[in-house]
């Protein structure tokens, strides 16, 4: 049998999800699988009523997430907004995960996406062959969570049009969809409700509506305060990643992951650590989640083309990758903080002249 290459959270996280289920005494919204305290457990990592170890997939405010968890118990939808790479996908699937049982019902929003994806669709020789039926439809992700009692989660919502964003409004407000064709409508079972994210970054955003955005509670995922915090995130899903992708996490990943993110902030945030030189910043984003992607391609390049050693040299060219978005622009932004920053920092040496060498 093949395995899959990513699961489901709540296949990955089944054991912890059983546990906190097992003993969970408290009070559940209709529909809800968990909790909402032990939702929140669940993200923010503790222990469940047998003892065992639950643990922490968010790392940040738990008060985020105790307001996202209430919003989701309430007849308002969730709105994740934040920066790229600021977890927002990875909370929704969690939550979808604990409070529904099931994170797979997902709608991608892209520029387009219309309607049909949005309501449903139609099997098109069911359609001529038998006129209109419930058994030509087509459901999408969201009318199967809303016959189902689930949660259906939209990825980057705002990159939809405006007038497709607005088809969930009657879904929002009447917690029904009309289904014309079949002069019927299908409407939500209990539990039912959606989870959105959207980047606050994006180019070709469309602003949801005010009636939309009305039925929204919008929950602010911020990047990592501190450059100690980013560290821990990126040093835990670095090693999650790096062990489900069956390499071995060389010893000094927590010192490089502290170097790459010393180097990260001081470009994200556009000046030296100790605030004495100010820097241009690179056109990307340069989030917590582009250092876990260069630290995951650099514990490839060294296990498979570096006998293991995880050393500046097989970091570079992910760091490369990850700072220059415009080659021309975000070239000589990289260019001038090697020479005035990074040339004469000390344990940086080794980076210096690996970055010098390929940019
Ligand atoms: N505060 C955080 N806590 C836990 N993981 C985080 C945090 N910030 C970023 N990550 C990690 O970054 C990666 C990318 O996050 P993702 O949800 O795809 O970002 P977004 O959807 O906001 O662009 C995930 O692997 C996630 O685990
Ligand atoms: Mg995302």
């Amino acid at each position: 049998m093949t395995e899959k290459l990513r699961r489901p959270a709540e296949e990955t996280y089944g054991a912890e999800l059983a546990a906190l289920a097992g003993g969970d005494g408290e009070r559940k919204p209709a529909g809800w699988a968990l909790s909402p305290r032990a939702v929140v457990t669940y993200l923010m990592g503790g222990t469940a009523p047998d003892g065992s170890v639950v643990t922490p997939k968010y790392v940040g405010d738990r008060r985020l997430i105790e307001t996202a968890v209430a919003t989701l118990a309430t007849d308002r939808a969730l709105l994740l907004l934040g920066v790229p790479g600021t977890a927002k996908s990875w909370v929704s699937e969690h939550l979808a995960a604990a409070i529904a049982g099931d994170s797979t019902l997902v709608i991608q929003c892209t520029a387009g996406t219309d309607e049909n994806q949005i309501r449903y669709g139609w099997n098109y020789a069911q359609l001529l062959a038998h006129g209109p039926s419930r058994e030509a439809l087509v459901a999408t992700p969201l009318m199967r969570a809303m016959e189902s009692g689930k949660l259906c989660r939209f990825e980057e919502l705002t990159r939809m049009g405006s007038d497709v964003q607005d088809t969930l409004i009657t879904v929002l407000s009447e917690k029904m969809m009309p289904v014309p064709e079949l002069n019927t409508s299908v409407y939500a079972a209990r539990g039912f409700n959606i989870i959105a994210t959207a980047n606050n970054r994006d180019k070709g955003v469309n602003e949801l509506s005010s009636a939309l955005k009305r039925r929204f509670n919008v929950v602010v995922l911020p990047l990592p305060d501190t450059a100690s915090e980013e560290v821990a995130i990126i040093v835990k899903r670095v090693g999650e990643m790096a062990a489900n992708l069956d390499l071995p996490a060389p010893k000094n990943v927590a010192d490089e992951v502290a170097r790459i993110v010393s180097i990260f902030r001081e470009l994200r945030s556009g000046s030296t650590e100790d605030g004495k030189i100010a820097l241009k910043t690179p056109t990307g984003g340069l989030s917590t989640a582009e250092a876990i992607g260069v630290m995951v391609g650099g514990i490839s390049e060294a296990t498979f083309f570096n006998d293991g050693r995880l050393t500046p040299d097989a970091l570079a060219s992910n760091m490369i990758g990850a700072v220059i978005k415009d080659p021309v622009q975000d070239r000589a932004v990289l260019g001038e903080y090697l020479e005035t920053v990074l040339k004469k920092r000390q344990g940086f040496e080794g980076y210096y002249a690996a970055l010098t060498d390929r940019i």
